[in-house]
């Protein structure tokens, strides 16, 4: 059975003391939950003083991205070792903004995975189709590309441990969500799709979440799908009350 994974992704939101508190007020809300998994991934410089709030409790921490190299001249860039210094367990890669803002491929997208790996941190994957794609029919295509290029070169063992989260760009910030048998239809595709990359054993191990609008009021329903094993969640998370009812779907 694959435990529940509920991610905030916080993106370019809050300064270190919001940051701060949020969490404080977080860890009260959920420090009872024992069968989901939670994380948030944060901005880079809040999370330090994060992880001292939240080191010992049942929140992990995670960044938001990385480079793929372990040190040297990259001005402005972080390490996964710098990321896991401060606690962090995951980090969120490919995630659209990334691709569509800051122009990373797949093939840089992959090596941001396999240095991640490296440092035994849990990549949190993220792929989906824009509207266009959606609407011409083609989002089965364009996640397979996703996947055959991002994940080329990289063994079971670390595909079984690892996270994606199926993001359509369409429903991200929106308000507009897939419908539950929208997500089911393509995560069901994707593990299919790591089966035939890999084998059943790590399509089943594998955990994939869905992420674009996620809300308290939507989450059950999406979490009652059988192929869907958490959310990835932007606007929602960045409030305690409203990520906390998240978690308790
Ligand atoms: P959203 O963002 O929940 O605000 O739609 C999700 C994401 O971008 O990961």
């Amino acid at each position: 059975m694959r435990r529940p994974f509920i991610a905030g992704n916080w993106k370019m939101n809050k300064t270190v003391d919001q940051a701060v508190e949020m969490v404080t007020e977080l860890k009260k809300l959920v420090s009872g939950v024992e069968d989901v998994d939670i994380a948030i991934c944060a901005p880079a410089v809040n999370l330090y003083p994060m992880n001292e709030v939240v080191a010992d409790t049942n929140i992990a921490l995670g960044a938001e991205n990385i480079y793929w190299k372990e040190s040297g001249a990259y001005t402005g860039e972080l390490s996964p070792a710098m990321i896991k210094s401060v606690g962090c367990q995951y980090v969120i890669i490919g995630h659209s903004e990334r691709r569509e803002i800051f122009g990373e491929n797949d093939q840089l997208l992959n090596l941001k995975l396999k240095t991640a790996f490296a440092e035994d941190l849990k990549p949190i994957l993220c792929i989906g189709e824009k509207l266009a794609e959606r609407e011409a029919g083609a989002y089965f295509d364009r996640v397979k590309f996703q996947l055959d290029a991002g994940l080329s070169g990289i063994e079971a063992e670390n595909v079984k441990d690892m996270v994606i989260a199926y993001e359509p760009l369409w429903a991200i910030g929106t308000g507009e969500t897939a419908t539950p048998e929208q997500a089911e239809e393509i995560i069901s595709f994707i593990r299919e799709k790591i089966a035939k990359l890999y084998d059943q054993a790590t399509a089943e191990a594998i955990r994939i979440q869905y992420g674009g609008s996620v809300k308290p009021h939507n989450v059950k329903e999406i979490m009652a799908q059988p192929n869907i094993d958490g959310a990835l969640v932007g606007g929602a998370s960045l409030e305690a009350e409203s990520f906390s009812k998240i978690i308790k779907f």
